[in-house]
């Protein structure tokens, strides 16, 4: 039987990815650095149906992890921040020749990936695709479905990735991270692609984006953005033939990452609730004009952004599992199909569009 790891089982997404495992009746083995949180998921996991198997190691132990996923398929990493401890999860993982996910949004850590770890995923012949998470997954997908709207692989002058969700209820974890991450998230807004290359800082050519077609039911107009460091710059480039990149959020949700302070952060209970999460809704959309002057643009949507997260990291691994994905680093656009991994998450609510 098919065994998936979860490094940092023990965290809020973690016992998500954990619980949406056993859901779809897939044998977990959870890793981490304690001993005593893992074995408490795994007992909850026991009583809800799965057969947990409990691994203790600690990032800075290399040959710990790599024993830890002897024997897996795929690991799904959700340790916080992964600026700091993503790396040795991802070496160990292809070591032990499992494939790869992860719930990553951070651009540095998901840069450092594809340039360190291609060459050895290749080899060991196992697919590693990180961010797949409820942004720089479907943020992703999107983006690759709107270019191609306009043709297909027909050159696009520029493609804005927006991230338009509602300010909402974030996880410790994530605020932890927003904190490790603030210098790139808060001030010079990240990276930008223009004419082949990524570039340091953003520029703020769009201020307002067009209502998307969903997931903004009763909103008009125009809604107000800022530069936002997101994942989608990262791994768009890779797939769609754009001049220019660049990735914005919510004017007013920006800010709320750079007030973060580390008393506020620790003050803040692990996740939201189950009433939080559930009335909590995420809106990722892309806005592509052509070089020929044509535009299109497409938006996805659901709720639950941590629920989904753990679907999308879920769906992932088994898609990568079940085969068909070259070996390497990808993005999600490049390791499966995007409309048909957009058509997988509607029964979990996601919807989309796309319109030339
Ligand atoms: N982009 C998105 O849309 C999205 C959505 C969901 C989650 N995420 C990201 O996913 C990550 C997890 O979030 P979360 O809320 O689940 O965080 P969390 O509850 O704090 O969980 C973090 C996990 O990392 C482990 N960890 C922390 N420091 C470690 C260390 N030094 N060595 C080994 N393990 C360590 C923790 O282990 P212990 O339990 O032992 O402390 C825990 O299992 C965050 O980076 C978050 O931003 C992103």
């Amino acid at each position: 039987m098919t065994e998936i790891a979860v490094y940092g089982a023990s965290g809020f997404t973690g016992r998500l990815v954990v619980a949406e495992l056993a859901r779809r009746g897939v044998r977990v083995v959870l890793v981490g650095r304690d001993e005593g949180r893992l074995r408490r998921v795994a007992v909850a996991g026991t009583a809800a149906g799965t057969d947990a198997d409990v691994r203790v190691a600690g990032v800075e132990e290399p040959a710990v992890l790599v024993a830890a996923f002897d024997g897996c398929a795929a690991v799904v990493n959700c340790v916080a921040p992964f600026e700091s401890f993503g790396e040795p999860v991802v070496r160990a993982a292809v070591t032990a020749g499992c494939h790869y996910v992860d719930t990553t949004g951070e651009q540095p850590y998901l840069k450092r990936v594809f340039d360190t770890f291609g060459e050895a995923a290749e080899g060991a012949g196992v697919t590693v695709v990180p961010a797949l998470a409820d942004d720089g997954g479907p943020g992703d997908l999107i983006a690759h479905l709107t270019a191609a709207a306009l043709g297909r692989d027909a050159p696009v002058e520029s493609l804005t990735i927006a991230d338009l969700r509602l300010p909402g209820g974030v996880s410790r974890g994530t605020a932890r991270t927003a904190l490790a991450n603030r210098r790139l998230w808060g001030r010079d807004g990240g990276l930008h692609w223009v004419d082949g290359a990524w570039h340091r800082g953003t520029v703020a050519r769009c201020e307002t984006v067009p209502v998307p077609e969903v997931g903004a039911e009763g909103e008009r107009g125009e809604l107000k953005v800022a530069p936002f460091a997101l994942p989608g710059i990262v791994t768009v480039p890779r797939h769609v033939p754009a001049r220019r990149v660049e990735a914005v959020m919510r004017a007013e949700v920006a800010p709320l990452f750079t007030a973060l302070s580390e008393e506020l952060v620790e003050a803040l209970p692990d996740g939201p609730g189950p009433a939080e999460r559930a009335a909590a809704r995420w809106l990722m959309a892309a806005y592509a004009d052509g070089a020929d002057g044509r535009r299109a643009r497409g938006a996805v949507t659901g709720t639950d952004g941590y629920g989904l997260t753990a679907v999308i990291a879920v769906e992932g691994a088994l898609r990568l599992v079940a085969g068909g994905s070259a070996p390497g680093v990808l993005a999600p656009s490049q390791a499966f199909d995007p409309a048909d991994f957009l058509a997988g998450l509607e029964p979990h609510g996601v919807r989309w569009s796309v319109r030339a």
